[in-house]
């Protein structure tokens, strides 16, 4: 820790959300502006035979009604598996054939929203409909294996099958997790400006620059004329990670009405157009000998697909890497169905694998009658065995340990059933967490103005997550300011070119370009000081100056210094500027990187209702270098919450025949409020990793919701002697 670095500091945008001054996407003001309202189709599967918008396009207000049979046509896209900017390649308006519940059939553009809204109401459509495909049980026999670019469809090493045979102790269990959506609190929503040929966009998206791109393809135009700004997110989780298809209809509208127009997309229509997690239905088979050492593991399985776009949820990685077993084999199949193209939700494949992997320990654990933790031990991985590589740091086995301490797992008795509080039955569950540390290429700026304060830029993304905090904290740590002194401007494909806002790789990705902007604005500004015959620093070497409080000074002698501001100003300087791209290195890697943890649940199981309440979680995590304590803790905490959710509560539920989703809205998609939440506590253990990158994180967005589902899940089995393998566990399934 530094002054500055890991310090619990609040979030420097925390005013501006708290008394309205920070602007979401539908919150730029615009004279003249139209309001866009899409229609979604009532069927899953078919074909609009006609449409009729005669009565909606006559109404007062309403000033374009867009269908398949006036919409411009539009060039294909790819999605961000691909290398572009799209959640589907599907693009929308361009024919009358239907694939999934919801997809947008038309857009009306009025004066107002309650314009649009009715106006919307009013379009008569027919349409050929055929019984949708949505369920994988049903659609089991068109399941395939697809080769992914990077892999294999079918990954084995050593020799499974003799593994599993040889064992003393075996599980051979499925687990199922449903479709599942993300419901961030703000919803998506684009206001499109044209000026001209230029186009500016107000998107809610975790990648503006892949905003821009997809847009800039899909319509045939350059992309510098295209400028996505997004300053706030309230919420994403991933669907927001891809340029969905109301972007292109808010642009489309707004060069059609020749007006500014905001789409807002309601709660509903978020449930079917903007991607969800797949459903999965997994296969674990572990063996192990008479002490628990696994012998073999498999780790195979199905998850659905859009009809038009290839999603695989993968779920097998974890197996892969997380435990040390020289024979395993993983695959996943798919099987396309009447939904939309499924997307990356908080922890894609590691949240739903680690259900069924940390579940089947457990398992394990009661069959060989060893402690879950001590077989986890027994069984950590010293390299990763999915490419022998060294870990760049490890703290597994201290995140065991302490949680273990922390949470009172030695008051456990392992008895299932056995412990109970009044009528309550009482159970403790544990299981591994763990998610890789990535890194992605990214630019940023900045420049010093002569009063000192800091600016400094790159258009990644604040979603709520604290980056615009930890961002000036880098900076200022590194420039010796404080953290009020440095402005971080981001969210706008004006600014310098930062990835996309996924994978929990934003502050090691940002952070390094960040941290190394400042250190060469640092540098420019000390060789100014080094080549004047004024200044106290002339001809001091880089390595002998200490920089403290916007002061640069002599380390060995303190009072020999001066201030930035003073430094500028005897130049007549305006700014001092540096500039970083971060090139990616194509070495091959030294070192696997990922972080871990473990998490611990306690529950309470009403024994006549078979409600499920969490009266208490400990997560404890290795994450590298934490910056700030504060909002690290609430990163862990919420994707602890949200996997309380999906043990406990989260399901989307399709109509098996008609294909539409019964529960698309927030009364009856149920996730924890703050009565269902415990205290949550959560502990990070030091670590210093100087492989990961040049800062040393290992990111924490997606961690937390890892193993949280397993975790309370064995403490249901724990509680109640019931095993619970199909997600969510509701109270139907306890009793
Ligand atoms: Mo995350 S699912 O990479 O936004």
């Amino acid at each position: 820790m530094t002054q500055i670095i890991g310090k619990p500091l609040n979030r420097v945008d925390g005013k501006l959300k708290v008394t309205g001054g920070a602007h979401y996407s539908a919150e730029f003001p615009q004279s003249n502006l139209a309001y866009a309202v899409c229609v979604g189709s009532k069927i899953a599967r078919g074909k609009i035979e006609k449409i009729d918008t005669q009565v909606a396009e006559n109404l007062p207000g309403v000033l374009s009604v867009i269908t398949y049979l006036n919409a411009p046509s539009l060039q294909p896209l790819k999605t961000l598996l691909q290398g572009g900017g799209a959640g589907e390649t599907r693009l929308p308006l361009q024919e009358a054939i239907v694939h999934y519940s919801g997809e947008h059939i038309a857009v009306v553009v009025a004066d107002t929203l309650e314009q649009a809204t009715y106006a919307a109401s009013l379009i008569e459509v027919t349409y050929t409909g055929y019984s949708a495909l949505v369920e994988i049980d049903k659609e089991r026999e068109q399941a395939f294996a697809p080769e992914m670019p990077s892999r294999p469809a079918i990954i084995t090493r050593g020799n499974p099958e003799v593994g599993l045979a040889d064992a003393d102790f075996r599980v051979e269990e499925t687990y199922t997790t449903p479709t599942e959506h993300h419901n961030p609190m703000e919803p998506h929503a684009t206001t499109a400006v044209w000026e001209g040929d230029k186009l500016t966009v107000y998107d809610a998206t975790q990648y503006t620059y892949g905003v821009r791109q997809a847009l800039a393809t899909t319509l045939s135009i350059p992309e510098e004329n295209v400028r996505v700004v997004c300053k706030f997110i309230g919420g994403a989780f991933g669907c927001k990670g891809s340029m969905w298809s109301h972007t292109i209809l808010a642009v489309i509208a707004a060069r059609e009405v020749d007006r500014p127009v905001k789409l807002v997309l309601t709660r509903s229509q978020m449930f079917n157009v903007v991607g969800h997690r797949a459903e999965t239905e997994q296969q674990v088979k572990l063996g192990a000998n008479r002490d628990g050492i696994l012998t073999a593991i498999y780790h195979e399985g199905i998850s659905h697909t859009s009809m038009f776009d290839m999603f695989i949820e993968p779920f097998t990685s974890i197996s892969r890497m997380m435990y040390a077993c020289p024979n395993l084999q993983t695959s996943q199949q798919i099987v396309r169905l009447n939904k939309g193209t499924p997307t990356f939700m908080r922890a894609p494949g590691e949240a739903p694998g680690s259900f069924a992997l940390e579940s089947a320990l457990d398992e394990l654990a009661y069959a060989v009658k060893i402690d879950p933790i001590e077989l986890r031990l027994r069984n950590y991985a010293d390299i990763d065995p999915s490419n022998n590589l060294p870990w760049s740091s490890n703290s597994l086995k201290e995140c065991y340990q302490i949680g273990a301490e922390k949470f009172g797992w030695s008051k456990r008795n392992p008895e299932p059933g056995s412990m109970s509080d009044g009528i309550y039955q009482v159970g403790m569950g544990m299981a591994s967490a763990s998610f890789p540390a990535l890194l992605f290429p990214a630019t940023a700026k900045a420049h010093m103005l002569p009063d000192g304060t800091v600016v400094v830029q790159s258009s990644t993304h604040e979603m709520g997550t604290g980056v615009a905090t930890v961002m000036a904290q880098l900076a200022a740590d590194t420039l010796g300011v404080s953290v009020q002194q440095v402005r971080f401007d981001l969210g706008d494909t004006e600014l310098p070119r930062a990835p996309v806002s996924g994978g929990s790789a934003t502050t090691a990705s940002v952070g390094t370009a960040v941290q190394a902007v400042a250190r060469s604005l640092k540098a420019k500004v000390l060789e100014i000081a080094r080549n004047d015959s004024n200044s106290p620093l002339h001809g001091v070497a880089d390595a002998e100056v200490a920089v403290e409080n916007g002061r640069v000074f002599i380390k060995n002698n303190p009072t020999q210094g001066e201030t930035y501001s003073t430094l500028l100003a005897r130049h007549n300087l305006q700014q001092v500027e540096a500039y970083h791209d971060g090139q990616m290195n194509s070495q091959q890697p030294q070192f696997s990187k990922h972080a871990f943890g473990a998490q611990f649940a306690e529950v309470q199981v009403s024994p006549h209702f078979g409600e499920v309440r969490v009266t208490r979680f400990t997560g404890v995590f290795g994450v590298g270098r934490v910056l700030n304590q504060k909002t690290a803790r609430s990163q862990i905490m919420s994707g602890i919450i949200m996997g309380i959710g999906m043990a406990l509560m989260e399901e989307t539920v399709f109509d098996s025949h008609m294909g539409q989703i019964v529960n698309a809205n927030l009364g009856e998609y149920h996730f924890p409020v703050n009565a269902d939440i415990p205290e949550i506590e959560v502990y990070f253990v030091p670590e210093e990793d100087p492989h990961v990158n040049p800062i040393g994180v290992k990111g924490i967005g997606e961690i937390g919701i890892t193993g949280t589902a397993a975790a309370v899940a064995n403490a249901v089995y724990h509680a109640t002697g019931k095993r619970i393998r199909n997600l969510p566990i509701t109270p139907d399934k306890v009793m």
